[in-house]
């Protein structure tokens, strides 16, 4: 017998849910079905482009639609109530990073998650990028030799005009840059390099045009087995860069993150070609039908994600403190 289409429902009409759309769009199984936004301007012209129902409460969305699956695209703060509402309601669930506000809010999801016996990714991105996919599996096969350090750098500009206030309000994102972006940063490190943060000292600064979230921030790491990496983060004005080097005894890599990989051996830098051209997006959502298919984990589970936000929650502290925090002591 066929697989039957499963149905999606995305809550949140906002800038990420488009790529959302077109990715439900392109996987066979899966077929969008409805859209929550309490801004009913926005749902209604992503429902007439999709040609599926608008609603402005999500739990009414929920309740009369039914849906196999959830996509969670709203702001931080609602994460852990919607995540829970879902699950409790047996939909499946595409997660937008960052998980949750906390790691107890992470836990909340968890649980539900567990007693709903349902599926759920967390959309950490940088997994399913096709140069981070292509810089991955040549850490993994060693040919550049030992890996001895990383450097993270972003610079954008945090505070434009266009992004909504949410972002900039503590309560609701959970902090700025380094919440935001720098969570991408602390998830490619550990993923690409399949290590986990142990210990980190951070600082963060506060002068942006609006708000009360930082503007900066800059972490220093080391990796389970002693591995340190830096992270750099700037959200004031200035020139956008996105850039993470990874050093090794035998060459090094060079992420340019969404555009380019570079590799030396030595020499200068030299360009690769990545072999990997899906859409992230679209990646993302094949490997959550293939686990809700399979019965089986997703490649970016809730677990790990939740690891993510302690990281996140250990560099506010060392920022706040001037202390270094110790996340898992050597074996
Ligand atoms: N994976 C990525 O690379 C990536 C990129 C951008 C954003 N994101 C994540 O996606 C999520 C959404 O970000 P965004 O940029 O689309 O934000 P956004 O502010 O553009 O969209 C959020 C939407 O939620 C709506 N909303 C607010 N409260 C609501 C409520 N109670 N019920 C229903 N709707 C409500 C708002 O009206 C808005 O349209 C965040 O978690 C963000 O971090 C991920």
């Amino acid at each position: 017998m066929p697989n039957e289409e499963l149905r999606v429902a995305v809550l949140g009409a906002g800038a990420i849910a488009n790529q959302h759309f077109d990715a439900i769009r392109a996987t066979e199984g899966f077929a969008a079905c409805a859209v929550a936004d309490i801004d009913s301007g926005k749902s209604g012209e992503i429902a007439r482009l999709y040609g599926i129902k608008a609603y402005r409460d999500y739990r009414e969305l929920i309740e009369q639609e039914r849906p196999d699956v959830a996509v969670i695209a709203l702001p931080h703060f609602l994460h852990r109530e919607t995540a829970v509402f879902a699950a409790e309601h047996g939909c499946h669930l595409m997660l937008e990073k960052p998980m949750a506000l906390s790691v107890s809010e992470c836990d909340e999801i968890i649980e539900a998650g567990r007693k709903a016996d349902i599926r759920i990714l967390v959309g950490h991105t940088q997994h399913y990028i096709a140069e981070n996919i292509l810089a991955k599996s040549i850490i993994e096969s060693g040919e550049l030799g030992k890996l001895v350090m990383i450097q993270d750098a972003r610079h954008t500009n945090y505070f434009h005009e266009s992004r909504p206030q949410w972002f900039l309000d503590k309560e609701k994102s959970g902090g700025g840059i380094l919440a935001n972006l720098g969570t991408h940063s602390i998830d490619k490190i550990q993923w690409l390099t399949d290590r986990t943060v142990r210990k980190l000292t951070a600082s963060a600064s506060y002068y942006g045009s609006r708000g009360n979230v930082e503007g900066s921030g800059m972490i220093y790491l080391e990796l389970d087995d002693g591995v340190p990496a830096t992270i750099v983060q700037s959200g004031y004005l200035g020139a956008p860069r996105n850039e993470t080097e990874l050093i090794f005894t035998g060459g090094m890599l060079k992420l340019v993150t969404g555009e380019s990989l570079w590799i030396s051996r030595g020499g200068n830098y030299e360009k690769l070609g990545a072999t990997e051209s899906a859409n992230p997006f679209e990646l993302q959502y094949s490997d959550l039908l293939t686990a809700i298919r399979n019965h089986s984990e997703t490649s970016c589970t809730p677990e790990y994600a939740r690891n993510v936000i302690a990281v996140l929650e250990a560099v506010y502290r060392s920022a706040e403190t001037g202390s270094e925090q110790i996340l898992r002591r050597r074996s």
